[in-house]
């Protein structure tokens, strides 16, 4: 088995834990690494360097003609998709009350996270059917109506509408021939001090995140039945 792989926001965090983990997998033939600038994702180009199964491209998000190029580029080297991992991200910086929340942060949450995810995956529907392959919407356990516990309105409102992509691109595919699964990623953290909004939290590393979503999910013997939802990256099911 030879899978191909694109995942996006590969320059750093969970994207590049992705990289690294599915590195040290023998059925991984190829990994696309989407970054917004090559330029300056200089640990991801030393690894394309002394690994060529890695190859770096550029993809920004919020740009549908940086989509289109990087369909183009991937179909060029690649006949088909195995798996697609949606992980780049935008989390604004602002806590404001729902009330304060300025248009901006709304709109570039929108984009980055749910708008893009969804041209990026039209894009790529084409190759990703060839493979029967599977796409994965990183989204996170604040986009869980029940879940989320009043807080990040603008970046839970934007991950809530990726996770309704998610299922409506489910329904829609034919026979199940495409997998979509949104999938929480933990709350990762490089910190030592706990989160103070989250002190009970239980935190996990990039690498943990990453190497857990492809055993739990990715690979998993159960992949087929978790497609259309929300589970956690340990593969355990989240209220929508
Ligand atoms: N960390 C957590 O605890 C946590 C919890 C729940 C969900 N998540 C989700 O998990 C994913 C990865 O999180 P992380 O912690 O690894 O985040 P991170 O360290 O902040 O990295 C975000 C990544 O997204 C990329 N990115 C942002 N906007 C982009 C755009 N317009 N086009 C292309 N790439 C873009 C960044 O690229 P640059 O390097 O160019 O900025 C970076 O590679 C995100 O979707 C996040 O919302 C994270």
């Amino acid at each position: 088995m030879s899978l191909t792989y694109l995942i996006t926001g590969a320059g750093r965090g969970i994207g590049m834990s992705f990289v690294k983990a599915l590195l040290a997998c023998d059925t991984t033939m190829l990994i696309f690494a989407g970054v917004r600038n090559i330029a300056t994702a200089t640990e991801l180009r030393t690894i394309a360097q002394s690994d060529k199964r890695v190859i770096v491209i550029p993809l920004d998000m919020d740009d549908d003609g940086s989509i289109q190029n990087a369909a183009r580029i991937v179909s060029s080297r690649a006949k088909s998709l195995s798996v697609l991992i949606n992980n780049a991200g935008f989390t604004p910086e602002t806590m404001s009350p729902a009330a304060y929340v300025p248009p901006g942060d709304f709109i570039q949450a929108f984009k980055t996270n749910t708008l893009g995810p969804i041209l990026l995956i039209q894009s790529f529907l084409p190759l990703l059917e060839r493979a029967g392959g599977l796409v994965i919407n990183i989204s996170s356990i604040l986009a869980s109506m029940e879940m989320n516990p009043g807080r990040q309105v603008a970046y839970s409102v934007s991950k809530a509408g990726l996770n309704m992509a998610t299922t409506i691109f489910q329904k829609q595919v034919k026979d199940n021939i495409v997998k979509f699964i949104a999938v929480h990623p933990g709350v990762v953290t490089k910190e030592v001090r706990p989160d103070p909004r989250q002190p009970q939290a239980p935190y996990i590393t990039s690498d943990q995140s990453a190497q857990g979503i492809l055993q739990n999910i990715v690979f998993s013997a159960s992949v087929a039945s978790m497609c259309g939802r929300f589970v956690s990256w340990d593969g355990k099911n989240i209220p929508w």
